[in-house]
């Protein structure tokens, strides 16, 4: 890694190396409040056309970096391309979100799944990680990501997203083993993604557990937490990887972020719910924190935004180790003006609390 990318706000942070601002980017930073990614999204087709090749993703994963001067970029893809790859069909029907044409319910079905080279299916995925990688600043990392292996097992048992995990909470309950032979296979499908998004230029990579929260504290720990563990495990044991640092999300798992920091990543995502100082205080010597402003203050006005962000930057409190984001993704019906105030706040803060 050169040294612009070494010491950059971000790459700094997430070591908790003391930094004269708080570094920033936004979960889905590219996305549909952005006119411009709306238009990009037009000219490919679809959301599926647009992720799959490169140059239009890289075009996309830009987009905010220029319009806003954030401290981080994060690779536009997404966590279903794993699944994808391994033949289940993904398709994107307007307004219901993501859906598999061929659903995982049996042992054979899960038997039969293949566990994509990353050089091969997905291959667009590398190549969009090493364009980007080139056409960014130097001085800004580039984040890749996976989503983690029941977060995914949720949409491929599930056949897409879900209200009650009814059929995936079935599988637990009624057939565990089966249950956990399919989130092996993802998690090592993820360590081989990762590690692949590694090696073609990511600074560093992060895992999103969108709905671990679907499950009990014991369950979280047999279905969710083991398999981010085993990932983590595997980057960190590999020469290639181990000095890329690994963040983990999991939404709404506020009170297992001790449980999180065990597993021997560096950063842990919180969403809004949980109060950073508290959070800092549980795990801040041992990782950096990243989040937690709720994406709907971005529906405020530019005084609420400000007001807000300072606040969150506040309950941080003085000393290393925080990246700021929003909780969970911008919404699509967000004004970009008040990502502009977002970031204004963010950088004005150091001015008031010098760290
Ligand atoms: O954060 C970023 O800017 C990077 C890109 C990114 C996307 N999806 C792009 C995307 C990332 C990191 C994801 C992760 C993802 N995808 C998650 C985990 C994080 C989270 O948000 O909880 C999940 C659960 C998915 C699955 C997924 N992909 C869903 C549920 C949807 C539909 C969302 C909706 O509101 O319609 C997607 C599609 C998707 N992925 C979009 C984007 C920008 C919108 C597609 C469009 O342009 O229509």
């Amino acid at each position: 890694m050169n040294k612009s990318l070494h010491d950059s706000l971000f790459m700094k942070a997430l070591r908790r190396e003391p930094v004269p601002r708080t570094p920033v980017w936004l979960m889905r930073q590219a996305g549909r409040y952005l006119p411009e990614y709306l238009a990009i999204r037009k000219k490919a087709g679809s959301f599926m056309q647009l992720a799959t090749n490169p140059e239009l993703a890289c075009e996309v994963t830009l987009q905010p970096i220029n319009r806003f001067g954030l401290d981080a970029s994060i690779l536009f893809s997404d966590i279903l391309t794993i699944p994808d790859a391994m033949g289940l069909g993904l398709y994107f029907e307007t307004g219901e979100g993501p859906k598999f044409e061929r659903p995982i319910r049996s042992q054979k079905e899960v038997d039969d799944l293949i566990i994509p080279d990353p050089g091969d299916e997905l291959r667009y995925v590398t190549d969009a990680v090493s364009l980007i990688r080139k056409e960014l600043p130097e001085n800004v990392p580039l984040i890749g990501f996976c989503g983690s292996p029941w977060t995914v097992a949720t949409y491929m048992v599930e056949g897409g997203s879900s209200r009650n995990f009814s059929i995936i909470k079935a599988m637990v309950f009624q057939q565990p083993q089966l249950m956990h032979a399919l989130l092996l296979k993802l998690a090592n499908a993820s360590v081989a993604y990762l590690a692949a998004q590694i090696e073609a230029g990511a600074q560093a990579v992060m895992v999103f557990d969108t709905w671990g929260s679907s499950l009990s504290t014991s369950s979280y720990k047999e279905f969710s937490l083991v398999y981010m563990r085993h990932i983590v495990a595997a980057l960190k044991a590999d020469p290639t990887t181990r000095d890329t640092p690994v963040l983990l999300f999991t939404k709404g798992g506020g009170h297992w972020l001790e449980m999180m920091a065990d597993t021997g990543c560096d950063g842990l995502g919180l969403d809004w719910t949980c109060d950073l100082g508290q959070a800092r205080e549980r795990v801040g010597n041992r990782v950096a924190l990243q989040g937690n402003l709720d994406p709907g203050v971005l529906y405020g006005d530019t005084g609420t935004v400000t007001r807000e962000c300072h606040r969150v930057l506040k309950s941080f409190g003085n000393g290393p180790g925080h990246i700021f984001n929003l909780g969970h993704g911008i919404h699509p019906g967000v004004d970009p003006e008040r990502v502009t105030d977002l970031v204004a706040a963010v950088h004005s803060f150091a001015a008031i609390e010098t760290k």
